[in-house]
C-alpha cells in the first residue's frame, strides 16, 4: 500500500493537500494503534470509508481482518444474526451454527458503516457487546469473548438523532470518543486539482484513454462547483467527461448540466466563498445580479434596471460602487 512516504499528498489511497485533510492524516497515524472506537462523520462521498480503511491498515491489526457491516442495508432481524451469529436451531432457517461478524473481525477491525441507520433495538445489543467485549450468538446460552476495534461512520448528525430519541444517548457516548469530521469538498477546494489529476490517471488506465489534462475554463468550473456529492460526484463527473471527450483535454462542453451552466458556477464562486457574513455576501449577490442583468440585456442599463427593479440612477451608482465593467464581461 502507498503510504505518506511516496507523496505527502497520498496517504493510504487518500489524496489530499489541504491542511484540514493533512491534519486528518496525522490524526489517523496517531490513533491507529489504540483500540479506542473511532467515529467518522461527514457528508456522503467525502471519503469516510477510505479513512476507515486507512485506520485499519495503519494499525497493528492490519494483518487481521477488517470486516464491513452496512447498518442500513440489512433488515433488523437479519442484521442481528449477521453481527452476533446464531446457534443451530436459533430460528426456523438456522440449520447450522453461523459465526457473527464480530467474531469474524476478532483481533481485527469491525467497520460499522451508516451507523445512524442502526435500529434502536440493536443499539442496545451493540452497546452491551462494546462494553463487555463479548457477544452472545442468537439462541446460544454462552457468551464469546471478542477483541475487536470498532470504527463507525455516519453521514447523519448523531447528536441531533439523540435529541430526537432516534439514537441512544449511551451508545452515542460510547462510540463518540475519537471523532474524525471529514469536511465537504467545497470546504477544501485546494484538493480538487489534485483529485482531478488522480482520477484522470485512474480512468486513463482503466478505460485505456489518453486524456492529458483539463482546459483552464473547465478547471475553473470544477474548482468552483459546490459538489453536494463531494469526491464521489467529482469522480463521476471526471469519468463521464473523459468518456465523452473528443480531444485530449477535458473541456466544459462535456460537463453535466449544472456544471456546464456558466451562470450557476459563477454565482457559486462569488457567494459564500470566504465568509458567511450576510453583509459581504449580500453585496456579492447584488453585484452578481447586476452582472446577470447586464449580460441578459447586452449592456442596456435602462432595461437592466427594469429587470432588477431598480431606478436607473440607483443602478448606475451600484455599477460604479461595485466596479462592474460590462465590456469585460462580454
Ligand atoms: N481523498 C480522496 N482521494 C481519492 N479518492 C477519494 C477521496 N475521497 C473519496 N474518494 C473516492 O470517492 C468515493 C467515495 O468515497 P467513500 O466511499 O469513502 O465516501 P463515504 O464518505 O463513505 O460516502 P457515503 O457516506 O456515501 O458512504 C470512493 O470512490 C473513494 O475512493
Ligand atoms: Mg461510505
Amino acid at each position: 500500500m502507498d503510504t505518506a512516504e511516496s507523496s505527502p499528498y497520498l496517504f493510504a489511497d487518500i489524496i489530499a493537500q489541504s491542511s484540514i485533510m493533512q491534519a486528518i492524516f496525522k490524526t489517523i497515524t496517531k490513533i491507529a494503534d489504540y483500540k479506542t472506537t473511532v467515529l467518522i462523520t461527514g457528508e456522503s462521498g467525502t471519503g469516510k470509508e477510505l479513512i476507515a480503511k486507512a485506520i485499519h491498515y495503519s494499525s497493528s491489526r492490519r494483518d487481521m481482518p477488517m470486516v464491513d457491516v452496512n447498518c442500513g442495508g440489512i433488515p433488523e432481524t437479519l442484521l442481528e444474526s449477521e453481527l452476533f451469529g446464531h446457534a443451530k436451531g436459533a430460528f426456523t432457517d438456522a440449520y447450522k451454527i453461523r459465526k457473527g461478524l464480530f467474531e469474524e473481525a476478532d483481533k481485527g477491525t469491525l467497520f460499522l458503516d451508516e451507523m445512524g441507520e442502526l435500529p434502536l433495538a440493536l443499539q442496545v445489543k451493540l452497546l452491551r457487546a462494546l462494553q463487555e467485549e463479548e457477544i452472545r450468538p442468537l439462541g446460544d446460552s454462552k457468551s464469546v469473548k471478542v477483541d475487536v476495534r470498532i470504527v463507525a461512520a455516519t453521514a447523519r448528525n448523531l447528536a441531533d438523532m439523540v435529541n430526537k430519541r432516534l439514537f441512544r444517548e449511551d451508545l452515542f457516548y460510547r462510540i463518540n470518543v475519537l471523532t474524525i469530521v471529514v469536511p465537504p469538498l467545497r470546504d477544501r477546494r485546494e484538493d480538487i486539482p489534485l483529485l482531478i489529476e488522480h482520477f484522470i490517471k485512474k480512468f486513463n488506465k482503466r478505460l485505456r484513454l489518453k486524456i492529458t489534462g483539463v482546459s483552464e475554463d473547465c478547471m475553473h468550473r470544477l474548482i468552483h462547483h459546490s459538489w453536494p456529492g463531494n469526491v464521489r460526484e467529482l469522480e463521476n463527473v471526471i469519468e463521464r467527461s473523459m468518456v465523452l471527450s473528443e480531444g485530449n483535454e477535458l473541456t466544459t462542453e462535456f460537463l453535466p448540466g449544472e456544471l456546464a451552466d456558466r451562470q450557476s458556477s459563477q454565482t457559486d464562486e462569488l457567494l459564500f466563498w470566504d465568509t458567511l457574513s450576510i453583509k459581504i455576501n449580500s453585496k456579492k449577490l447584488e453585484k452578481q445580479l447586476i452582472v446577470k442583468a447586464l449580460i441578459k440585456t447586452k449592456g442596456n442599463k435602462t432595461r437592466a434596471a427594469a429587470l432588477l427593479e431598480l431606478s436607473l440612477p440607483a443602478l448606475l451608482y451600484k455599477i460604479k460602487e461595485y466596479d462592474v465593467n460590462y465590456e469585460e464581461l462580454s
